[in-house]
């Protein structure tokens, strides 16, 4: 295998990003060359959530000017890639259709393969980017979209041990901040508050925690910090909201650390290979409370832990340009007819235990 240059390009929610990597030869440390990311955050601001026709215009007005900056700083023209590859869901469709007929075009005038990303992917290998980590390993995917415990066996081959029911775990802190009335995005207000609050001052519910198998839910938690700032009659007093948001995270990481125990186990049974290791991703994993549970949980159960930098944690195009390398590595490549997914779930088989999905309208994408 020659060099692999590929282009990667974001656009499946509320970030713009364009990133090129470059793959020397099998088994090198990756070269991140160009990693650009342009937050929508301050237009969705407003709104107190993500709008998808104003992202989906905003990344219209930015993306070719990213991708050309990205070029630039990679010292590259196009004919140096060896392929495009770009998010092909799931997410809000607009924006997917747009970082992909980007990608579309860049490829047919310029007679390189195109990669068609599933983003879910995309967070899944992000941590093989910036470790060296082989697979098998088991993944917590949890994001502002997605709430999901995978087995990775390497790109295209996924197992799902556990999913959300109802609300993802990111967009249980979106709500909870947004119920507390301190803005948006929720997870790192309620990091901050919950910083100077007591973990024990509400008793906030666990779901799912004595159920048989790894998935979650987090709507039954939502209600009950619902019902107890109502109950208020009145904004939280910042020392309210400090307490309602330590004992909110609390509950979250208890459920997290919980499930993830259960796969561990799940994974372990499989036979695991060498070292088994669990790799955390999505804009949650930046949350250092859940990370550093998660981390003694691993050491506990014989697993290495990884998490990747917050940068790529969170939704990046280097892990997209990541992936597309993967998957060009292995001669996956796809036509230019490929589509856009709104929904596209990275395994076939589900591995809950027969709980039905509920599909919200910021639900889990997959
Ligand atoms: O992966 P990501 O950037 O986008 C999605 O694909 O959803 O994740 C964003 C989510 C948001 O829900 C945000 O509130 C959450 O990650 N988040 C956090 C923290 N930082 C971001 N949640 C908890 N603690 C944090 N420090
Ligand atoms: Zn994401």
């Amino acid at each position: 295998m020659g060099a692999l240059t590929v282009l990667g390009i974001e656009t499946s929610c509320d970030e713009t990003a364009a990133a090129i990597v470059r793959l020397d030869r099998l088994g090198a440390r990756p070269a991140i060359l160009a990693d650009l990311v342009r937050s929508q955050i301050d237009y969705h601001k407003p709104y107190g959530g993500v709008v998808p026709e104003i992202a989906a215009r905003a990344h219209v007005e930015v993306l070719d000017r990213l991708v050309a900056a990205a070029m630039e700083t990679a010292g590259l023209g196009f004919d140096g890639l060896s392929a495009v590859a770009a998010t092909a869901g799931p997410g809000l469709i607009g924006g997917v259709l747009v970082g992909l007929m980007t990608a579309k075009a860049i490829a047919a005038v310029h007679d390189q393969p195109l990669i068609a990303v599933n983003h879910l992917e995309g967070h899944a290998l992000s941590a093989r980017l910036t470790e060296a980590i082989d697979f098998p390993y088991l993944l917590l995917l949890v994001s502002g979209g997605h709430c999901q415990l995978l087995r990775v066996d390497g790109p295209g081959a996924y197992r799902r041990y556990g999913t959300t029911i109802d609300d993802a775990a990111g967009e249980a802190f979106d709500k909870t901040a947004k119920l507390l009335g301190l803005g948006f995005p929720g997870g790192p207000a309620i990091e901050r508050a919950a910083a100077r609050g007591n973990t024990r001052a509400y008793d906030f519910p666990r779901p799912l925690l004595h159920r048989a198998g790894a998935d979650f839910s987090f709507a039954g938690l939502k209600t009950a910090v619902a019902q107890t700032v109502r109950s208020l009659g009145r904004a939280p007093s910042p020392g309210e909201q400090a307490d309602i948001a330590a004992s909110f995270q609390a509950a979250v990481i208890d459920v997290l650390t919980a499930r993830t125990k259960a796969a561990m186990r799940m994974f372990l049974d499989e036979g695991p290979g060498a070292v088994p290791a669990l790799v955390v991703a999505g804009g949650v994993a930046a949350n250092t409370a859940l990370r550093g549970r998660l981390n003694t949980e691993a050491s506990a159960q014989g697993f290495r832990f990884v998490v990747p930098p917050a940068r790529y944690c969170t939704d990046n195009a280097a892990m997209i340009a990541w992936a597309g390398i993967e998957r060009l590595g292995r001669g996956l490549t796809d036509s230019l007819d490929a589509p856009a997914r709104p929904r596209w779930p990275l395994d076939e088989i589900r591995a809950g235990q027969g709980l039905p999905h509920q599909m919200g309208a910021k639900g889990p994408k997959a």
